[in-house]
């Protein structure tokens, strides 16, 4: 019987080894590596781009085809300059930030004061910790930088780098990255600014009406997206949790003025119930709502999950009201209004024309892989009075594994390998297959644990003989003779 100790080695570690197993077994890489990287941006390796694949499609087929009324589009990462004045980035997209003398290191001042907090915690100051987020988040919402200045210098908060306390004034950062449209102008030229979208929600916004019309979409209707994001995140740590080159599945919800607050809560029900069918436990999950709300919101709230360094964002649910949709047409001048020809019934008369509100749900691709990374990565001891071993396994949900199934002949001989490469040709058209005939069967259940594939087959005398396999399980390890035909049947009914 395996021992579990997923849950008991210390957090930091726990979160340490899960990197480490990222990359060890191909799941992802730090980007351009031969050159030592580059802060916060990260590659996926053959085994992550199949689990971040299957991770979208998952959200893909749930948005798009198991609703009625959401439709998915594809816009492009570039857009007109003025989508971002009229979103609200190029003013207000900031964070404060905070640089140390000694070090000449950056903070994100809300890092920096919950790191400090989490440092309280870890000494037993619970009370303490609470009573200074409590206060960074009052002066964070009311903008005041001097507050939050006061926050650090009485809290005497030391840079992790120098360890002195030695800080400059706060100052806001925006977030978006910029580039050069064309090549012959002047790249000092202002006109010629394009950015790098910090967020896929406004490909979404500007398309609203093409959607609606060609789609003869009727409100309430979603629009979804997945697709790059770009942020400038000075305290880019953490792994992939923050990361400056991102993607985002998005979906905005277009409905009637004043339904929000049902929709709201629909959409925040609807979501986690998306997370939870995916079999982690409700422990893992829990709301947070925001007290400081971004400038297009009148209520927000995160999804957040126990991550090895804590319960954390994951999703956001946002009631966008109609700011995003009035700003458009305000900087475009082009109308961004949805006729409704349902009758109200309180005044018997068609609901007319107006700007739609929106219900926006957002989340992070590479977060939500971090967290099924997370709940997946498991330690077991299997050690018997003979004989000391352990294993660390994947335990993903099979519809989200990377492979579906590994083909093993016995022996690299007597005709077992033919059996296996048989048995490939019938089911790689289906789900991914992989097929390994070195090292002793053993070994190979190893590996295929640690990448967390959830079927073995294993090809023996015996197949030769009644055309029977060795299935073996991943989480249970139980292994059990079947014949060839049903492989298709365990498999296909464990991913859909
Ligand atoms: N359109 C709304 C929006 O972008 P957000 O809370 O800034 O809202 C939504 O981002 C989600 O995108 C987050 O919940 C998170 O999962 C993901 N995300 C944001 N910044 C990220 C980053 N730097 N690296 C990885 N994921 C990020």
């Amino acid at each position: 019987m395996a021992t579990e100790t997923n849950k008991q080695t210390l957090p930091a570690g726990r979160f340490q080894a899960i990197i480490s197993h990222c990359k060890e077994y191909g799941f992802i890489f730090p980007s351009s590596e031969i050159y030592d990287g580059l802060q916060a941006v990260y590659d996926y390796g053959q085994w992550g781009a199949e689990l971040k694949k299957n991770i979208k499609d998952y959200w893909w087929k749930w948005m798009t085809q198991l609703q009625d009324n959401i439709v998915g589009i594809d816009a492009a990462i570039f857009m007109h300059p003025t989508t971002w004045k009229a979103s609200g980035h190029v003013d207000g997209f900031n964070d404060p930030m905070i640089d140390n003398k000694d070090s000449k290191k950056r903070y994100r001042v809300d890092h920096l004061i919950e790191s400090y907090t989490e440092q309280l915690k870890t000494e037993g100051k619970e009370a303490e910790a609470d009573a200074i987020i409590s206060e960074m988040e009052k002066a964070d919402a009311a903008g005041d930088l001097t507050a939050l200045k006061k926050l650090i210098d009485d809290n005497k908060i030391k840079c992790p780098v120098s360890g002195t306390s030695n800080w400059t004034d706060i100052r806001q950062f925006n977030l978006m990255f910029s580039t050069e449209f064309g090549s012959t102008v002047s790249s000092e030229d202002e006109n010629n600014k394009v950015y790098l979208r910090p967020e896929t929600a406004q490909g979404i916004f500007v398309n609203f009406l093409n959607v609606q019309k060609t789609g003869r979409m009727k409100i309430p209707f979603g629009i979804a997206q997945i697709g790059k994001a770009f942020r400038n995140e000075i305290v880019a740590r953490q792994f992939i949790f923050r990361m400056r080159e991102f993607e985002q599945m998005e979906m905005q919800f277009f409905i009637r003025p004043g339904t929000q607050k049902e929709w709201y809560e629909y959409w925040k029900q609807a979501r986690l119930k998306w997370h939870l069918e995916l079999g982690v436990p409700d422990t893992e999950y829990r709301f947070h709502d925001h007290v400081k709300l971004a400038h297009y919101a009148d209520a927000a709230c995160d999804i957040e999950f126990n991550f090895p360094i804590g319960f954390k964002e994951l999703e956001g649910i946002h009631s966008r009201t109609d700011y995003d949709l009035s700003r458009h047409q305000e900087f475009s001048r082009k109308k961004m209004q949805y006729f409704d020809n349902d009758v109200n019934p309180e005044t018997g008369k068609p609901y007319g024309n107006y700007i739609p509100y929106v219900i926006e749900t957002s989340i992070g691709l590479d977060r939500m892989f971090l967290s099924m990374v997370c709940a997946a990565y498991t330690e077991e001891d299997l050690s018997t009075p003979e004989k000391q071993d352990s294993r660390v396994v994947l335990k993903f949900p099979a519809k989200l594994a990377p492979i579906k199934l590994a083909v093993f002949p016995l022996l690299k001989k007597d005709g077992l390998p033919e059996i296996a490469q048989e048995i490939m040709a019938q089911y790689r058209g289906e789900f991914k297959c992989f097929y390994e005939e070195k090292d002793a069967i053993g070994k190979r259940y190893r590996r295929m644990d640690a990448l967390g594939v959830p079927f073995c087959i294993t090809i023996d005398h015996q197949t030769k003989e009644d055309g029977t396999v060795t299935i073996r399980h991943r989480d249970s390890m139980e292994q059990e003779r079947i014949s060839i035909e049903k492989i298709g049947h365990i498999v296909s009914q464990a991913i859909s």
